[in-house]
């Protein structure tokens, strides 16, 4: 079996952080978040993944993820020329998957239990195609399947105005090698992409075995700053692994689950877990709240920081106020106005959303 990873696409949802930077390389816990979709189809033993990338983000994501020797998989690169949809990366990667079965994963995708207990239903059930399904609030903004008492599949929409249920489509599918006859007999939607679902939904209507599981642990789908900082509330509630390999100093409190990197330096300030500090962080003078992670280099004084995500670099300076709900840039600088007249003084990129109190 294969993997399947799609981390290409224009992150539009997630401007201007996505201006400088692929979507699925934005930090959760401080690690990308396509690094969570290497590691979950790893822990299922597949060990030869491709990666479909853009051309105006690949670069970056080969740099980052490299050859896939530190995973110990070998990982090839598949350029899709462009977003014309999961179904069209498919097509794009067909000489790379050729006959094999394989698994596809959104790379913008996290899943509590990864891939392993889904292989095993996929061949335990000898099916076409196996999907997960997961129960939500908004199923508008999601591919949406309509189940029979049974169980089975009755049909799949993509992002319907009217969803037939509350059932939304995971970004983790399997297939075997029926999938590409499928996406050769389909047409591009109303968006003009060559649907995935649509694919699926001919395998349906020409009566191969569609498999589905509805998933009762978490999912989260990170295309806006908020599902970030949810993933990252997620990702940090469960985190165990924590160490203190940097100093604390004058009287800094840790309490809770927290994590500070090698290097970095806490003077005055009280963190709370579950929180995690980079290496070579300046704290100083500040209160670090739950459901934060602050990335490597970063400097924070004088500031208080909940439930936010701050990405490397960035220095928040005699801030003397509290930040909240954020998604904090590579090397953002923000400081409080120290001279006349007090007023507010921005250089915000296009796209930037600020909400000031
Ligand atoms: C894609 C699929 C959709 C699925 C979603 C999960 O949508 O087309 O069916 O529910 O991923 O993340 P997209 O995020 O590309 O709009």
């Amino acid at each position: 079996m294969k993997g399947l990873i799609l981390s290409g696409g224009k992150g539009t949802r997630m401007r201007p952080i996505t201006h400088t930077a692929a979507k699925q390389l934005l930090p959760v816990a401080n690690k990308p978040i396509l690094f969570y979709a290497i590691e979950a189809i790893k822990s299922a033993g597949i060990e030869d993944i491709g990666i479909i990338i853009s051309p105006e983000t690949g670069e970056d994501v080969k740099t980052t993820v490299g050859d896939g020797s530190r995973w110990d998989l070998k990982i090839t690169y598949i350029v899709q020329d462009l977003p014309l949809g999961l179904a069209h990366a498919v097509k794009t990667a067909r000489p790379f998957l050729k006959d094999d079965t394989f698994v596809m994963y959104l790379g913008d995708n996290l899943i509590k239990d990864g891939v392993a207990p889904l292989v095993d239903r996929f061949n335990k059930a000898k099916v076409d195609a196996f999907l997960l399904l997961k129960e939500v609030a908004n199923p508008s903004s999601f591919g949406v399947a309509q189940l029979a008492p049974d169980g089975r599949i009755i049909c799949l929409e993509e992002k319907p105005a009217k969803p037939k249920s509350n059932l939304a489509l995971v970004g983790v599918y399997l297939f075997n090698n029926k999938i590409h006859k499928a996406i050769d007999e389909i047409k591009p939607s109303r968006r003009g992409e060559l649907e995935i679902t649509d694919a699926i939904q001919r395998l349906i209507d020409t009566d191969f075995h569609v498999g589905s599981y509805v998933l009762t642990s978490w999912w989260l789908d990170t295309g806006k700053k908020d599902d970030m900082l949810e993933a990252n509330r997620v990702v940090l509630d469960e985190m165990s692994d924590v160490s203190m390999l940097g100093e604390l100093r004058d009287g800094s409190r840790i309490s809770g689950r927290v994590h500070v990197g090698k290097g970095s330096i806490l003077k005055n300030c009280t963190v709370r877990g579950p929180a995690m500090i980079g290496d070579d962080c300046v704290l100083e003078n500040s209160y670090v709240g739950p459901f934060t992670s602050i990335g490597d280099g970063a400097r924070v004084t004088h500031a208080e920081i909940e439930h936010c995500i701050l990405r490397e670099k960035c220095q928040i300076v005699d801030f003397h106020g509290r930040i909240e709900d954020s998604l904090i840039g590579v090397n953002v600088e923000l400081s409080r106005s120290n001279y006349k007249p007090v007023a507010f003084r921005l250089m915000l990129g296009d796209d930037s959303k600020v909400e000031v109190v």
